[in-house]
């Protein structure tokens, strides 16, 4: 059966990566999250002191991203992939708000782009892919035989974010969450280089009130027919 490219893009907290999951879970296809690669590099900014709480040293980090990789490891124990920030397993590190808060300006740089895009072609380069995003359908895989651009109401989605951090322990009030989600809409959206926009040919998918189940089934569908050619 052929092996086709699925991108999930959208915003910030719209369960992209849950579905995403599934999806490669369910077809045997290999996820990333590539949110995850634009948050390590954010957490090595931050470790290295080239962002402080009141700025953040472009050119300085510019010219540490050749000292820096960025890749997988996938644990067939747990069936998870997890991202390696100089061979360093940091899933959970670059989960916190304060990552949250430095990511998008990150992101906003080109030569950080360049950088992960490449990376991101390489993995996809065979097909049997499922990538989430903010690029991924119009810049990384601009012909995936998938698009899928999810969206949803953000006080809905900084709810979501908040019941996570809350249930794995951190400090945040659900007022700073919203804060962060609205703000990283509009720098993602803004930016110059490979702002988030649906693609022409994505389908939008509205999930503030749609239950999970019910949506895996819906894309799974998609993904079903794009394979068997019916589309
Ligand atoms: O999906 P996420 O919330 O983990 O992504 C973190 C940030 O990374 C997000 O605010 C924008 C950026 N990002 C991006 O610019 N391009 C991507 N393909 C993925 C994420």
């Amino acid at each position: 059966m052929r092996k086709i490219t699925i991108a999930i893009d959208g915003y910030s907290s719209t369960g992209k990566s849950t579905v995403a999951k599934q999806l490669a879970d369910y077809l045997g296809y290999v996820y990333v999250d590539t949110g995850a690669m634009y948050r390590a590099i954010t957490l090595y900014a931050i470790r290295a002191g080239i962002i402080t709480a009141e700025a953040l040293d472009k050119d300085h980090l510019i010219a540490a991203l050749p000292e820096i990789t960025v890749a997988f490891h996938y644990d067939s124990d747990s069936g998870t992939s997890q991202v390696l920030l100089n061979g360093e397993r940091v899933g959970s590190a670059i989960r916190t708000l304060e990552v949250s808060e430095h990511v998008s300006p990150v992101a906003a740089i080109p030569e950080v782009r360049k950088k992960l895009v490449a990376i991101q072609h390489r993995m996809g380069q065979e097909g049997g892919i499922v990538m989430d995003g903010r690029d991924i359908g119009t810049v990384v895989f601009p012909n995936a035989e998938l698009k899928i651009f999810m969206t949803a109401d953000a006080a809905e989605r900084a709810k979501r974010r908040y019941l996570e951090l809350k249930a794995r322990g951190d400090d945040i009030t659900y007022d700073e969450v919203y804060e962060n989600v609205t703000e990283r809409d509009r720098i993602d959206t803004t930016r110059a280089d490979s702002p988030l926009v649906k693609a022409a040919d994505a389908i939008e998918i509205d999930n503030t009130e749609t239950n999970l189940e019910d949506q895996f089934h819906t894309i799974l569908q998609l993904a079903k027919d794009r394979i068997a050619g019916r589309v």
